[in-house]
């Protein structure tokens, strides 16, 4: 009966443990938990043909998010090894790059007030996220 209870406990504390471990949230985390939550203002106003130029902001909020996270390591470059963590982290801040390019055209065709263009802008940002969570995001 004792050893049950020991089982149990075991189990509890593991259950509690576990997802902690897993939540544990990074700086470059944090800076692109801001980019989406802007992201998917603009993303719901899109869907909703409410795409106005008062979206700029969270187009800013999108674009200083990104240019902190390029500055930033991601938590992988730890198990790369040593003779391709140059090329890694190069890489990583080229992909950045790119997206944070494709803010300007976001930008733009928020200003205009195009909501189809902003929702074409919005498939290749989500692509570019795509790519860059398999290359460098740890699983
Ligand atoms: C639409 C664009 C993007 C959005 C909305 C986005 C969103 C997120 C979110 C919410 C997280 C934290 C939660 C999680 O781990 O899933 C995250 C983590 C991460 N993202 Fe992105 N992401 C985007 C683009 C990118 C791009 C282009 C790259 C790489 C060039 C990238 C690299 C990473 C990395 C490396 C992490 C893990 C954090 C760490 O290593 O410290 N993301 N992203």
């Amino acid at each position: 009966m004792k050893l049950k209870h020991l089982f149990t406990a075991a189990v509890l504390a593991l259950a509690i443990t576990v997802p902690a471990f897993a939540e544990e949230e990074t700086p470059l985390g944090k800076e692109m938990e801001k980019a989406s939550k802007a992201l998917k203002a603009i993303g719901r106003a899109q869907k909703e043909g409410k795409v106005t130029k008062d979206l700029a902001s969270k187009v800013a909020d999108i674009k200083a998010a990104f240019e902190a996270a390029a500055k930033l390591e991601p938590a992988k470059t730890k198990d790369v090894p040593a003779a391709d963590k140059a090329k890694f982290l190069a890489d990583y801040k080229a992909a950045m790059e790119a997206s944070i390019k494709e803010l300007d055209a976001l930008k733009a065709a928020v200003e205009a007030e195009k909501a189809d263009e902003v929702g074409k802008i919005l498939e290749k940002l989500n692509a570019g996220k795509k790519d860059g969570h398999k290359a460098f995001k740890a699983d």
